[in-house]
């Protein structure tokens, strides 16, 4: 009755932004994603009958504010009659801070759910349920590139390239390190009520998602980076027309952008992603990963700078 599972976060390169079905949490919108080494989340689910209620604690701190949504994730899984449970989470980044600790958390959770209540689960069913907790979090069921299709009723995530078939880098440059000021559940639906340009955001995913998949497919870095930078600046502007206005940039983000843009223009493999939140992350090719790590640890208003590589799929820890 009880299990650990670990999982890494991903950063998606063609965003999911908007929401088909709140109740069940269906994305309006595809989603390509790659899943990130080095970064984790591990999460043991202790189930026990002798408990009156589920606890929490991250990093060894006792968290309300996150119980429900974890709670409910395991209802999920389990069923209403299921037994409480003690929630255990070790997290080595930053957490809402727009690094994708949810897509990590609930895959852990997830798996280390499933596995303590005995279900047999495929992978695929497992991202099913994870993706009910949170969109983000079916992509780190797979490792490597990651793709989330949109199905009328339900979702569908498949591995597209292995991390080892392109192993790409990753340079995160923190920009800020404290909690973001709306969580991307409720920004998305803001944008979705009130942005202008919400529906030509979701009438042009698919578009989006063919020119990415073919990028992976061929390996094709500069055609993957301009479609990767152009969704995200897409997805960015939706939110900057909702009204009120979801700006998660800070001056510092801007900057990255810069050293981002003067990095291609010297001829380097690097392309940038900004999710719901200031920090950059630059995709890069292995080869450049020095020059970049070095020119953001370098722009002004950047804390610090982790790197990483493509991280496996979510996972039991035994
Ligand atoms: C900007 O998966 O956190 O990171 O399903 O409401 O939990 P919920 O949303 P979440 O949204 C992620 C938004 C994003 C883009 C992406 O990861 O695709």
């Amino acid at each position: 009755m009880q299990a650990t599972a670990i999982a890494q976060p991903n950063i998606a390169l063609i965003k999911y932004w908007g929401k088909r079905d709140i109740a069940r949490n269906l994305p309006a919108v595809g989603s390509i994603s790659i899943t990130l080494s080095d970064l984790y989340t591990s999460i043991e689910v202790q189930l026990d009958e002798t408990l009156g209620e589920d606890s929490l604690s991250i990093n060894g701190v006792a968290e309300q504010r996150s119980l429900p949504r974890m709670s409910a994730c395991l209802e999920n899984i389990l069923g209403t009659e299921r037994a409480h449970a003690r929630i255990i989470s070790e997290c080595n980044f930053p957490m809402a801070a727009g690094l994708a600790s949810s897509a990590s958390s609930f895959a852990a959770a997830t798996v280390a759910a499933a596995i303590a209540g005995g279900l047999p689960l495929s992978t695929a069913e497992m991202a099913g349920l994870a993706g009910r907790a949170s969109g983000s979090a079916a992509r780190s069921l797979y490792g490597g590139f990651a793709e989330l299709r949109n199905d009328e009723n339900s979702i569908r995530v498949e591995q597209l390239c292995d991390k080892d078939a392109w192993p790409l880098r990753v340079v995160v440059a923190i920009t800020e390190s404290g909690p973001k000021h709306t969580g991307s559940t409720d920004a998305m639906e803001i944008s979705r009520q009130t942005s202008p340009f919400y529906s030509s955001w979701v009438a042009q995913q698919d578009d989006d998602l063919a020119v990415a998949r073919m990028a992976i497919e061929q390996r094709d870095f500069s055609a993957l980076a301009a479609i990767a930078e152009h969704n995200c600046l897409k997805m960015h502007s939706v939110m900057w027309a909702s009204r009120p206005a979801i700006t998660y940039w800070n001056a510092a983000t801007m900057r990255c952008m810069e050293t981002i843009r003067s990095l291609q223009n010297e001829g380097r493999g690097v392309f940038f992603t900004i999710d719901a939140g200031p920090q950059i992350k630059a995709v890069c090719l292995p080869e450049d990963e020095e020059a970049v790590a070095e020119a953001l640890a370098a722009t002004s208003g950047v804390q610090s700078t982790m790197r990483c590589g493509l991280g496996d799929a979510a996972r039991v820890v035994v």
